[in-house]
């Protein structure tokens, strides 16, 4: 099967991994169930299970507590999006091809749903501990999942983000927010991959750099496609970094620089994970058409 064909599959397959996981939208909170669904099963992606599951692949894993966690790093990269639309922080109306949450349900509705994707989320990865009974691994990776998506991960990358935007920013700065609130759930999802799979610190620190790499290249490119994407085709609007005065990777060092650097990290990935005495293909690919991504 050619790389786009085994892409289809494999998003198809993670689609119904995370609906069994979703709430039904029955009783007096159905508007917040409904709400939590729509951005959930609106579009996107599904890059960060993708990757965890390719990790996990990569590592010759085969516990039950993979499906769990890869509907619970979804469900945190969801609610980061919805937060990330919101008024207060970055004012944008459409996403994954669809109005945002708060564009539909109202801002109230939207922080709520956002909230409750968040502890959804754990509630979630916790079935690992069902999925696989006395597997020490699932509470190292319910540990990077938290400690990846809080103050030091993501949230804390969101929050330099908005408090710094409209000021200039070091190369330093620059890559502190890209690494966290970017990085940090690319690298909780291929170190949990990893550490369901067994695989011992010193691989999983590894894994940890590459997802990193992953992560800079990947804002980088959503910072060009900020500017000369393609609003229909990307499902959400062009030019929100500049009407939010914010300083990004290319606004800094220009569109060619930005693109050139999208291509050194990448390489960087193929040559860390390359150290690995394992191989996967398929994410080796997956990662090399992240640079020419248009979505
Ligand atoms: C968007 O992430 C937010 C960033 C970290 C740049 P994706 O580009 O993975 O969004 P979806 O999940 O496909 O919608
Ligand atoms: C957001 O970065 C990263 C998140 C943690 C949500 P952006 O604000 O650039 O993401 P988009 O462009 O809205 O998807
Ligand atoms: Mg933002
Ligand atoms: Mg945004
Ligand atoms: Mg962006």
């Amino acid at each position: 099967m050619d790389f786009d064909s085994q892409m289809k599959k494999r998003v198809a397959e993670i689609k119904s991994v995370i609906e069994n996981y979703l709430p039904d939208t029955e009783g007096y909170q159905s508007t917040l169930l409904e709400a939590m669904n729509y951005s959930m099963l609106v579009g996107g992606k599904k890059l960060r299970p993708l990757l965890m599951q390719q990790t996990f692949v990569m590592f010759g894993g085969t516990s039950n507590a993979i499906r769990p966690f890869m509907a619970a790093i979804e469900m945190i990269h969801t609610h980061s999006l919805v937060h990330d639309d919101l008024p207060a922080l970055d004012n944008d109306d459409y996403r994954r091809g669809k109005k945002t949450t708060h564009a539909v349900y109202g801002p109230a509705m939207a922080i709520l749903a956002g909230d409750a994707l968040l502890n959804l989320a754990y509630e979630t990865a916790a079935k690992g501990f069902t999925e696989a009974p006395g597997d020490p691994n699932v509470a190292r990776a319910l540990a990077i999942l938290a400690q990846k998506t809080g103050e030091y991960g993501m949230l804390g990358g969101q929050s330099v983000d908005v408090e710094y935007a409209g000021r200039p920013l070091s190369d330093e700065q620059l890559s502190f927010i890209y690494g966290l609130k970017t990085g940090a759930l690319i690298e909780a999802s291929m170190m949990i991959g990893a550490v369901l799979a067994g695989a011992p610190e010193e691989e999983v620190e590894k894994v940890e750099r590459a997802a990193r790499c992953i992560g800079l290249a990947f804002q980088i490119q959503d910072d060009i496609l900020d500017v000369t994407g393609d609003e229909e085709e990307l499902g959400k609007p062009v030019n929100s970094d500049e009407k939010n005065q914010k300083t990004t990777y290319v606004s800094v060092h220009g569109l060619d620089a930005a693109r050139e650097d999208v291509g050194k990290y990448s390489k960087e990935v193929i040559r860390l994970l390359g150290e690995l005495p394992y191989e996967n293909e398929f994410l080796n690919e997956l990662v090399l058409n992240l640079i020419h991504r248009r979505v």
